[in-house]
């Protein structure tokens, strides 16, 4: 049977680190669909054209590794506003959303236009300062320089452009529960995320 967990919010708001623990504790297979927006953004810094690239990725070889840099996440933005683009891209996320066992999907639109029949919808935020901290300490931890003020202006800039694009934009779903981790740990946010989809799994 198929369950689907469908996780959306801005960048850097602790999504990812999220889905994975939600999938590992409800043994659910889990989509990170930034990296299909980032996998188009890589191909276009490599000379490829959007619309050709989006319609060519086997979604099955994404190299996260390759994908995690900020020239890729801010080229997977600019792609991200080309329609064609968020069309090459609708199949592959509802078949994996559908899959028998359950899924967790997250990214900007999972709610809204991907699975707006999703079982359970959760819309996972920080404030911009907050999540320009987490990227910084992130960063340090492995050794890279990072310019804190820097980070933040990307942050709003990516934030800018996910929420007032014409196509999908990043918007929580009228059902879907807010999750503001500004002050909270990923251990908080995760058990208020199990209790969410166990009460909807009754
Ligand atoms: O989640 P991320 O930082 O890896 O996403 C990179 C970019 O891809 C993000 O700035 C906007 C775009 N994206 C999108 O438009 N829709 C999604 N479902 C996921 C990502």
């Amino acid at each position: 049977m198929s369950f689907t967990i469908a996780i959306d919010g801005p960048a850097a708001a602790g999504k990812g680190t999220l889905a994975q623990a939600l999938s590992a504790h409800f043994g659910f297979a889990y989509l990170d669909t930034g990296l299909l927006y980032r996998a188009v953004g890589a191909g276009v810094l490599a000379g490829g054209e959007p619309v050709a690239v989006a319609q060519a990725l086997d979604p099955s070889d994404l190299n996260a590794d390759t994908l995690r840099t900020q020239a890729v996440a801010e080229a997977a933005s600019r792609v991200a506003v080309i329609p064609d683009v968020r069309a090459a891209l609708i199949a592959f996320q509802r078949s994996f959303a559908r899959r028998d066992g359950g899924a967790v999907l997250d990214g900007r639109d999972i709610g809204t236009v991907i699975c707006p029949d999703a079982n359970v919808k959760l819309f996972v935020t920080a404030s911009a300062e907050i999540r320009a901290d987490r990227r910084f300490a992130e960063l340090t931890a492995k050794g890279v320089q990072a310019d804190l003020a820097a980070i933040l202006d990307e942050v709003r800039a990516r934030d800018d452009r996910d929420q007032n694009r014409a196509e999908a934009p990043l918007i929580a779903a009228a059902d879907a529960t807010l999750i503001d981790t500004t002050s909270m740990t990923a251990a908080e946010a995760l058990a208020q995320a199990i209790t969410i989809v166990t009460a909807k799994r009754a």
